[in-house]
């Protein structure tokens, strides 16, 4: 598929659909001319969330126009844009379009967003009714904002890109495969140096925490460590740390069979960790980021660590394994200890499908943010408010620490069932020293449980908007 950009107004635009936004007063940013006959006898209201087609418009030489209703006027543009993009795409699609033009919405991003990420879907395994399936081949900007299409198109691409690595099954998405992959997406991209380590390398860098949960697998687990270069060389880096279980089994702790297969998506967190480095990298930033994902199967194979095991983590803290099940954060702690010795960073994000609990907590529309700086809080919500992936802060308090005592070790990796995300996040804090770290937990997010405008069945990809945001808007 294609995305191409033209000159010319939605009326004389070479396409078989095109997309027009109508605000509740009947009024239109998108055309000029005159629809009022059509609003009248389709009974259009332009309230947020209508649609219908239109088919031979008089004066528009596009066949289809998708009506979309924008609502009140004023209200947030990106959003707005991002809901009427995606919902015109999936409606003319649906229809038979196949070459789409798309106007600013009210806002070019926003409209370059909702139109790439509208069209996405997970259907690359499929081989039987292609005709069921219907393609775009082209998506057209309409519009005289190409500086934002440009950035909105770059964000889409990067969060569909986490989409899938997230989506695909654990059995083609290996470690292995993910290095792959992001090695071939990132060629040809300046500035960026890509290491891929093995479990060699792991033990030689002391990551029992790490390596205590790809013994259970055969598949090889992999260190994979983006850095992308567009500051100057003594800037301390944005580091983004994501979980990469490529597949959940729960090792010998085993999970119960039902619902097993969604956690082919425990790579959820790496996913975005890459996606966000991809944006980032494609939009040349002026900044240094740093990706960082240990990559892993947790599987019950005969070698793997069981209950009451204890490993040391590469910080030399040792580590009673009460549960083999909280893996992500056995993997997380020598992927942030990792990041903090070797960048110093400016600040530390990590991302991952961390519990159950986050779920039961929040649902899917909020992501849990813990963090004990207020500054970087602030800009997160901001971030999350601007690309609407929204977060809520959760508590970062030390009294929660008790719950992790062990008469084994320095810590034990479960804390029972009261706050269980939060007492995750604590074992996590017993990894990092700076202030400026938050964690988010995306477990109830990843994979919400119906499609939206702009976000697919399965995996979305969150919170890579967020996160290019949180970047672009950086303070250094
Ligand atoms: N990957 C899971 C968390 C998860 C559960 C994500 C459901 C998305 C949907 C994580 O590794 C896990 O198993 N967590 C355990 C922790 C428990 C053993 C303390 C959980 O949440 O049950
Ligand atoms: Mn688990
Ligand atoms: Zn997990």
């Amino acid at each position: 598929m294609k995305v191409t950009t033209v000159s010319t107004s939605i009326s004389e635009v070479d396409a078989d659909g095109v997309g027009i936004g109508i605000f509740e007063d009947l009024s239109s940013n998108d055309y000029s001319g005159d629809l009022s006959k059509y609003l009248e006898v389709s009974g259009f209201k332009g309230k947020q969330g209508e649609l219908k087609i239109l088919y031979s418009v008089e004066d528009i030489s596009c066949p289809r126009v998708a009506l979309v209703g924008l609502g009140k006027k004023k209200k947030d543009t990106l959003e707005t844009a991002r809901t009427a993009a995606g919902k015109s795409v999936k409606a003319l699609r649906k229809d038979g379009a196949k070459r789409v033009a798309i106007p600013d919405f009210g806002n070019a991003q926003g409209a370059a967003e909702g139109a790439i990420l509208g069209n996405y879907r997970f259907d690359e395994l499929m081989t039987m009714n292609p005709e069921k399936r219907p393609e775009l081949t082209e998506i057209v900007y309409c519009g005289s904002d190409e500086e934002g299409w440009k950035k909105g198109k770059i964000i889409a691409d990067s969060q569909n890109f986490a989409r899938r690595l997230g989506e695909l099954p654990s059995n083609i998405a290996t470690p292995t495969f993910f290095t792959e992959e992001t090695k071939k997406q990132f060629e040809g991209l300046s500035n960026v140096k890509i290491s891929v380590y093995d479990e060699d390398w792991a033990r030689e860098q002391k990551m029992g925490a790490f390596l205590s949960v790809a013994k259970g697998s055969h598949e090889p687990a992999k260190f994979m460590v983006i850095e992308y270069s567009g500051g100057n060389s003594d800037e301390k880096p944005y580091a983004v740390v994501g979980k990469g279980i490529t597949f959940d089994s729960g090792g010998i702790s085993l999970k119960s069979s039902g619902g097993m297969g969604a956690m082919r998506g425990d790579c959820s967190g790496a996913a975005a960790a890459i996606g966000t480095l991809f944006g980032i990298a494609r939009l040349g930033l002026p900044i240094n980021a740093v990706g960082v994902t240990p990559l892993t199967e947790n599987m019950p194979g005969g070698s793997a660590t069981k209950p009451a095991d204890v490993v040391f983590a590469s910080n030399g803290k040792s580590i009673e394994v009460d549960n083999t099940d909280a893996e992500g954060r056995m993997i997380l702690s020598d992927g942030l200890v990792y990041t903090e010795k070797t960048y110093d960073p400016h600040t530390i994000v990590d991302i991952a499908t961390l519990t159950g609990a986050m779920a039961v907590a929040l649902g899917e529309y909020y992501i849990g943010a813990f963090t004990r700086s207020d500054e970087l809080w602030g800009q997160l919500d901001t971030s999350g408010k601007n690309a609407n992936e929204r977060f809520w802060r959760m508590p970062v308090d030390d009294r929660y620490k008790k719950q992790l005592k062990s008469s084994l070790a320095d810590l034990k990796n479960v804390g029972g069932r009261p706050a269980g995300s939060i007492t995750a996040a604590m074992f996590l804090s017993e990894f990092v020293e700076r202030n400026r770290w938050v964690h988010l937990d995306i477990a109830g997010s990843a994979w919400p449980s119906s499609e939206g405008a702009y976000t697919p069945k399965g995996n979305v990809g969150v919170p890579v908007r967020a996160l290019i945001d949180l970047a672009t808007t950086f303070v250094k």
